[in-house]
């Protein structure tokens, strides 16, 4: 683990606050009703309804359930998604963005009455949000028009609680907070049991379509006649899913201050910094979110936890940072995540392009699949539906500037371009490109001298992998596979490790 000093460790709070649990990897030859690929909010809540709908479910984990993003979040439960419903409404119309607000709503709903229901202790409480500009009144109040229009809990305001002043904001009443893990591993304890199973260290790799669907893992391969794949960004994707998002990396710092935090949610508009606070032993630990910057783009990770240090600092008496942590999310063509049946197929599922907004996303995907699953209409998996043909222009033309250099990434190669480095020449903590005669490799020294050389091209499509200072990662700048320092895949879409090189010299 990496600690620097001002900023705590690097630990999401979450993580650190609750103990893990241990499952075993894949028993092999087993069939099910539904096989649910990734545990985290989107596949655990999926695994949960169904197997109280006494559906039999066999939920497998690449690594440890609720580690990756949801263990990574900071957790609001909100239909505040920043400005996003005057977007919706252009760029579908009025019903889409009542569809999509009532959708987030009714999720808020479900988890509280999951958490009613199990009397779950995780914090959960209701707050309002506050969506804000320090500069754009009318943008705000578009918002809030649109907003009312798709029938939210909503009020236009000039004032806040937040000790500095703000244009205008949007007040979203009957919000909500909790801490996600105590209410996921909560829901995982109920998943286990009469035929029903949760698999740790067990990774998907292939979906092979039948009768009856295979998944075949690195452990053997299990069958079912239905398949969710909720593995954050689908592996298995014949609809291109991949394509038509892009990875988004946002930071988090839990730290204390002087003064009692404020009643609510804070969303600002304009450089995407988020506040809530949460219990802790140490008292109540105010989370700063946000930073965003497209993964694996960046030179120094470390800057973007500098920027959020700094906003804290100048608005919160900050008595200390205790954590910092990191995690990405998709955004999708059209701001709505893509939740039902994959192309080509009928009863293979996906969840995915959370925005970041996936605490509800992921609960309405639970809602939509399970329902698709057990026959019950849905009235909002059509718009879900990731084959829909919409959006139009405006998001679209948007997207592809983002994603431009994904095509230059993969045409070009970079390396070409780059000086080349010896092994002896890297810092102790370094990562860097090596390119050795033209050959594609990067290499980490550790703090002993060690040294980890690597292919530098991505397993996923071939794109070449860039260092993340802050983590000790190598991640991928075009569809957002991550792996660690000595190559092990950590986040896909890519499904194996980085090829591994001896180091000729030290
Ligand atoms: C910094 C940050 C803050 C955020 N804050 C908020 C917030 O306040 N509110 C909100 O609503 N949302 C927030 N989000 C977004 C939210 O955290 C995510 O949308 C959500 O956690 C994604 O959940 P998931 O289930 O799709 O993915 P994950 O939690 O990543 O779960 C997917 C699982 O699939 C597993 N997996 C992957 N590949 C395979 C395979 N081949 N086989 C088997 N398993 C596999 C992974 O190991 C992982 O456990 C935030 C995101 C970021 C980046
Ligand atoms: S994630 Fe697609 S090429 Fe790396």
């Amino acid at each position: 683990m990496n600690d620097d000093q001002n900023l705590g460790k690097l630990e999401s709070f979450w993580m650190e606050s609750t103990p893990g649990r241990d499952y075993g990897t894949l028993e092999e030859g087993l069939t099910v009703d539904v096989i649910i690929l990734g545990a985290g909010i989107a596949g655990i809540t999926s695994a949960y309804l169904l197997k109280k709908a006494e559906v039999s479910v066999a939920l497998i984990e690449a690594r440890k359930i609720v580690k990756d993003v949801t263990g990574h979040t900071t957790a609001k439960i909100t239909s505040a998604h920043n400005v996003i419903y005057s977007n919706l409404e252009s760029n579908f119309d009025s019903n889409g963005a009542r569809i999509y607000a009532e959708a987030n709503e009714r999720a808020i709903d479900k988890i509280e009455s999951i958490v009613k229901e199990r009397n779950i202790e995780c914090d959960f409480k209701r707050i309002p949000c506050y969506v804000y500009s320090e500069d754009e009144k009318d943008m705000i109040k578009k918002e809030a028009k649109a907003c009312e229009d798709a029938k939210l809990p909503v009020s236009y305001t000039e004032s806040t609680p937040l000790p500095y002043d703000v244009a205008a904001a949007i007040k979203y009443k009957n919000q909500a907070e909790f801490h996600p893990r105590k209410y996921l591993l909560n829901l995982a304890d109920t998943i286990t049991g009469n035929g029903s199973y949760i698999f740790e260290g067990t990774r998907a790799i292939d979906v092979k379509k039948g009768e009856m669907n295979e998944v075949v893992t690195d452990k053997g391969s299990v069958q079912a006649k239905n398949v969710i794949v909720t593995t954050h960004v689908p592996f298995y994707d014949p609809g291109r899913l991949f394509a038509r998002m892009y990875p988004s990396m946002s930071y988090a710092l839990g730290f204390y201050a002087s003064e009692p935090f404020l009643e609510g949610m804070f969303i600002s508009t304009k450089l995407t910094f988020t506040y809530r606070s949460t219990p802790s032993d140490k008292g109540e630990m105010i989370i700063v979110s946000g930073a965003n910057h497209k993964a694996g783009h960046e030179k120094d990770n470390f800057e973007f936890y500098k920027k959020l240090e700094k906003h804290a600092r100048g608005h919160f008496n900050v008595k200390s940072i205790d954590y910092h942590w990191s995690t990405m999310d998709y955004i999708t063509m059209d701001k709505v995540p893509y939740i039902g049946k994959v192309k080509f197929d009928s009863r293979i599922y996906v969840a995915t392009g959370f925005m970041k907004w996936g605490m509800t996303s992921g609960t309405v995907a639970a809602m939509i699949i399970t329902d698709m699953i057990l026959g019950n209409d849905n009235k909002w998996s059509s718009f879900f539906d990731p084959s829909r043909s919409k959006p139009v222009l405006e998001s679209t033309k948007e997207f592809l500037g983002t994603n431009i250099d994904v095509a230059k990434e993969l045409l070009s190669g970079r390396l070409s371009r780059q000086k080349s480095y010896k092994p002896s020449e890297l810092e102790k903590g370094e990562g860097r490109v090596l390119n050795v005669d033209g050959n594609k490799v990067v290499a980490y020294k550790d703090e002993n001298g060690k040294v980890y050389a690597l292919s530098s091209v991505c397993v996923h499509l071939g794109c070449q992998v860039n260092w993340n200072n802050a983590e000790k990662t190598w991640d991928c700048p075009c569809h957002g596979s991550r792996y660690t320092y000595d190559g092990e895949v950590l986040h896909g879409p890519a499904l194996g490790n980085l090829k591994r090189y001896e180091v000729l010299e030290k």
